[in-house]
């Protein structure tokens, strides 16, 4: 129970459960395939593992820890641990999440779209004019968009130990269950193979530095790294927790989801190409145009079922998600500005909501917003949409950044022997070699090669 008036998770599985929520949604299902198909399969998906692990881990390790040691928002911790003029961190972790939270929910009104299409039995969006249709049709995601804002909004505003914890424990197993139902059907599917080795034999001269930034990239937003939302889920973990070994589990989880999203979906391109993977880019429509087919081959009453179903719980897993971003800046909000925890909830969420309707009319609805940018694929000219745009400055870049700075900042300004002592508070085993490799991943892994990638990404875009 609560120990403080700031709250506390209940349970050691609630925090665990809360922050796998958050990592756990529409970038392992719908962004990650799509970022595999545009890196070129395979070797995508190499690094993206090797970052997730080696560089984003010790990252996620070190914003649970100031969390918890300071028991403040993303902002009030960089103040108290280091000094005022630290805070910056912490306020562009907030506009990241801000920013993120603005196409997101966009993303997650077309998934909730999706399962009312579905249990009416309607697959008819299998083309990218079909799908295209779906999304320019803002009307109606306009609706879903504020439909889920409240949602999400409605949820933190009653604080996000209660509901969400328990329904988490339901859901994302569910979840998890039909992921793998779909991936062992997908295996017994014609050209099936073709699929899986697109997905898992790399081919290393496909790598460029632009699939080496967009792994990074989507390695911090599938973890939900680099803004300060586990910063604030961190603040109201109990001090008899094992920090190391619940940042083992969450990121464990996260990768897992996405791997198998992959290995159910390739499978599943391959199948309705007849085996030809030559292009499969299809941008953030691939599981949109991909599944539907899929369904429709179960059968009319089988496929509105399964389909309906899956599209339902990956709105919830949205949910989980779009929950943590908006409580990033609520309890900045709360701690620091004073402000009424309702009051800025559901002050928040409508700001968030209006600066998302750019994203929302981007989608073949409003011509200038749709091919917002021109930006350079493969030596090629490619139109961007303005969401194309916001991702790519928020997700895309402040992540990585903010993951570079929180880095140093634990090694350098708050310090390594303060980082351990914290970790060492509720710490269930003693082995030392994880520890030596945080360490050293902190002072100087991190720094080197997040800076570099960083900085280098920076220089090329902007
Ligand atoms: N990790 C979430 C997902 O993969 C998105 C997210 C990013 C949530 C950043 C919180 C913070 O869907």
């Amino acid at each position: 129970m609560a120990t403080n008036s700031r709250g506390q998770f209940n349970s050691r599985l609630g925090f665990v459960l809360a922050a796998a929520g958050s990592a756990v949604g529409l970038g392992n299902i719908w962004k990650f395939p799509f970022e595999v198909g545009d890196g070129g399969g395979a070797a995508f998906v190499v690094i993206y593992l090797a970052f997730c692990f080696l560089l984003c881990f010790p990252v996620m390790i070190s914003e649970i820890a100031i969390g918890r040691k300071t028991q403040l928002n993303a902002v009030g911790a960089f103040k108290k641990l280091g000094h005022k003029n630290w805070a910056w961190i912490g306020l562009l972790g907030i506009l990241a999440g801000v920013f993120i939270l603005s196409f997101y929910n966009v993303v997650a009104g077309w998934a909730f779209g999706y399962f009312l299409e579905m249990a009416q039995g309607n697959f008819d969006f299998q083309s990218p004019e079909k799908f295209g249709a779906f999304i320019a049709d803002w009307h109606h995601i306009f609706l879903y968009g504020l439909v889920f804002m409240a949602v999400t909004a409605f949820i933190v505003s009653r604080g996000i130990k209660g509901g969400i914890e328990k329904a988490a424990k339901i859901l994302m197993p569910s979840l998890f269950a039909m992921i793998i139902g779909l991936m062992l059907y997908a295996f017994t599917l014609d050209n099936a193979m073709d699929g899986i080795k697109y997905y898992l034999v790399p081919d290393f001269s496909a790598i460029t530095g632009e699939v080496i930034y967009s792994a990074l990239g989507q390695a911090f937003f599938s973890l939900s790294l680099g803004m300060g939302a586990l910063i604030t889920y961190g603040s109201y973990v109990s001090r008899k927790q094992d920090i190391v070994r619940s940042a083992a589990l969450i990121t464990i989880t996260d990768v897992s989801v996405a791997f198998l999203a992959g290995l159910m979906i390739f499978p599943f391109v391959a199948f309705l190409s007849s085996g030809n993977m030559d292009d499969v880019s299809g941008g953030a429509g691939l599981i949109f145009m991909t599944l539907p087919g899929v369904f429709e081959s179960l059968g009319p009453l089988l496929g509105k079922i399964i389909g309906a179903v899956f599209f339902l719980l990956l709105s919830f897993a949205a949910l989980t998600s779009t929950v943590s971003l908006l409580e990033v800046p609520v309890a900045y909000l709360v701690d620091e500005k004073k402000i009424k925890r309702p009051v800025a909830v559901w002050g928040t969420a409508s700001f968030i909501f209006l600066l998302g309707i750019p994203s929302l009319l981007g989608h073949g609805a409003v011509d200038w917003l749709s091919s917002f940018m021109t930006l350079y694929k493969d030596g090629q000219e490619a139109n961007a949409s303005f969401m194309d745009f916001v991702e790519l400055i928020a997700s895309d870049t402040f992540l990585p950044l903010g993951g570079t700075m929180i880095a140093i900042f634990t090694a350098y300004v708050w310090k390594k022997h303060n980082l351990n002592a914290e970790l060492m508070e509720g710490r269930a085993t003693q082995s030392k070699w994880l520890l030596n490799y945080i360490n050293f991943a902190v002072m100087i892994f991190c720094p080197l090669i997040l800076g570099t990638i960083t900085i280098i990404t920076v220089l090329e875009r902007f």
